[in-house]
This record gives structure tokens, C-alpha cells and sequence, in this order.
């Protein structure tokens, strides 16, 4: 299950996310995610696919079928735009994936299991999708203390639109303690949990796709409001401009093992 309230907010900043996020890190990390997942065999589960950034990677690898599954309508229909070949997009959660038992050749899923109610029953459900020897990637973001320039748009975003304003980015960061990550993986039963940290450089070309990015998202998106962001933002992100462009390290978490759904 995850909360009506994110998924709202995910269907109203679909497009700002592809349009700014996408672009600026999660494509990088999108990049590597498909790396490491390794030789493509058939069928592959993107769960939280939100925009479908995974999926061209997937498809060029040479993964034949990709299954895209998230609860947010918007995000799914920024994805299904993309046309890659062999992908289908689900609206459903973690929690009742659309195939059987080891029905999945591998799995992936970024930056999802922090909106999750329930993390460990997630990543046994994510597990027991997969078949005994398939590839499961999933990845959080580190904390807010690991990321200096996430963590002065979040204090800009509160600035502005007070505390409720950046409560969605920040819960994006609510799993960044590695243990934790691999004591939810233990619980679950993951066969061969193994957690690594990762980095990818965010690159943005100034504080304004910043507060479009965000205003848009969490619901500050009056001219006023972003421009008020704005102006918050350059200020805050002053450390990490060089000639305009915005520059600061994404760190997060990568958790890989492999199935438990049978042969
Ligand atoms: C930060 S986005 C990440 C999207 C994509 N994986 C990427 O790397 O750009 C998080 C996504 O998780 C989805 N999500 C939230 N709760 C979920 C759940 N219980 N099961 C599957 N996806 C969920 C949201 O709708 C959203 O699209």
C-alpha cells in the first residue's frame, strides 16, 4: 500500500519531474541501475517505475518484456509516452505485483520503497515475484545529512511554504541509514542482500528549474510562490553554483539479491 496524499502529489508533479528531475540525476542513476541488473533473460519488474526512466535502459540492454508498476496515474502516463519497445505500465503497488510467483526473470526499484507503508512485506512480495536465481536491485537515497544540496531545498522549500511544504522530499530521504536497509532486507528473507553505496552528480541549470521542479510538485506552483522559491533557493544553493549551473552529489543506497519464487 502507499498513502492516497504521495500518490496525489506524484499524479500533479509528473511532468516537472520528467521535464527536471529526470534529466538532472535520476536518468544517471537509471543508467547504472540497468547496468548492474545484468544479462537480460525475458522479464523484468520496474516497481515505483514512476516516469518510466528505467525502461529505456532496460529495453537496450536487451530485457525482452518490461513490466512498469506504480500507483500514480500521471506518473504511468508520462511513461507510456516514452514508446519503449516491450514495456507495459501497471497502475498497482509492491504489494500485488502483476505476475505469479516467480514469474519475473528480475526486478527492479528506485526510489520507491521509502513511500511504501510497509518495507519488509514489500520486499518479500518484490522477492517472491522474482524466480530463484533473478537479479533484485533496489535503491534509496541517503539521508538528509549525506546531502548537503537536497538538504538546502528542502530548508528553502520550508522557508517559503512552512513545514508541510517539504514533507513528501523529505520522506524520499527517510531511508538512507544503510543498516536499516539491510535489516529490512534480513526480514524480508532476501537471499544474498548486500547493500552498497552509490553517487551520482545532480546537474541543474539554475535555482529557477529548481523551484519549478519542486513548486510544481508539492503544490507551490503560483507564479508568486515560485519565484518567492526562487529566491530562497539561490541564496542556498550559492556553495554549489559554478557559472549558473547548480551542481551537487546525489548519494544513496543500492540493496541487490535475487528471488525466492521458485525455479
Ligand atoms: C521518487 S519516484 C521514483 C520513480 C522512478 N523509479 C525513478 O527512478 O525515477 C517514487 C515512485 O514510487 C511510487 N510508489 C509510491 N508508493 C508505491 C508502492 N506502494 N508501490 C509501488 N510504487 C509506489 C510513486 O508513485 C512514485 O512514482
Amino acid at each position: 500500500m502507499t498513502d492516497a496524499g504521495s500518490t496525489r502529489i506524484f499524479d500533479s508533479g509528473a511532468v516537472a519531474y520528467d521535464r527536471y528531475l529526470v534529466p538532472a540525476f535520476f536518468d544517471d542513476w537509471a543508467a547504472d541501475v540497468a547496468h548492474l541488473i545484468g544479462m537480460p533473460r525475458g522479464t523484468v519488474l520496474d516497481v515505483g517505475c514512476g516516469t518510466g526512466v528505467l525502461a529505456p535502459h532496460l529495453a537496450t540492454a536487451g530485457w525482452q518484456e518490461i513490466i512498469g508498476v506504480d500507483p500514480s496515474r500521471g506518473m504511468l502516463d508520462r511513461a507510456a509516452a516514452r514508446r519503449v519497445p516491450g514495456a507495459r505500465w501497471v497502475q498497482g503497488t509492491a504489494n500485488a505485483l502483476p505476475v505469479p510467483p516467480g514469474g519475473a526473470h528480475g526486478l527492479a526499484s528506485s526510489f520507491a520503497l521509502m513511500f511504501m507503508d510497509h518495507p519488509v512485506a514489500a520486499v518479500r512480495g518484490m522477492a517472491s515475484a522474482v524466480r530463484t536465481d533473478g537479479p533484485i536491485v533496489i535503491s534509496t537515497w541517503g539521508s538528509l545529512d549525506d546531502l548537503p544540496g537536497m538538504a538546502a531545498i528542502c530548508a528553502a522549500l520550508e522557508q517559503v511554504g512552512g513545514a508541510g511544504a517539504s514533507g513528501l522530499l523529505r520522506r524520499a530521504f527517510s531511508m538512507g541509514d544503510p543498516q536499516e536497509l539491510q535489516g529490512v532486507a534480513h526480514d524480508a528473507g532476501l537471499p544474498g542482500a548486500q547493500v552498497e553505496r552509490h553517487v551520482v552528480t545532480a546537474r541543474f541549470p539554475g535555482a529557477a528549474a529548481i523551484a519549478d521542479a519542486y513548486a510544481t510538485s508539492l503544490g507551490l506552483d503560483d507564479p508568486a510562490r515560485a519565484g518567492e522559491l526562487t529566491r530562497a533557493l539561490a541564496p542556498a544553493l550559492a556553495p554549489f553554483t559554478h557559472g549558473g549551473q547548480v551542481e551537487f552529489e546525489m548519494a544513496g543506497f543500492i540493496l541487490t539479491g535475487t528471488g525466492i519464487g521458485g525455479a
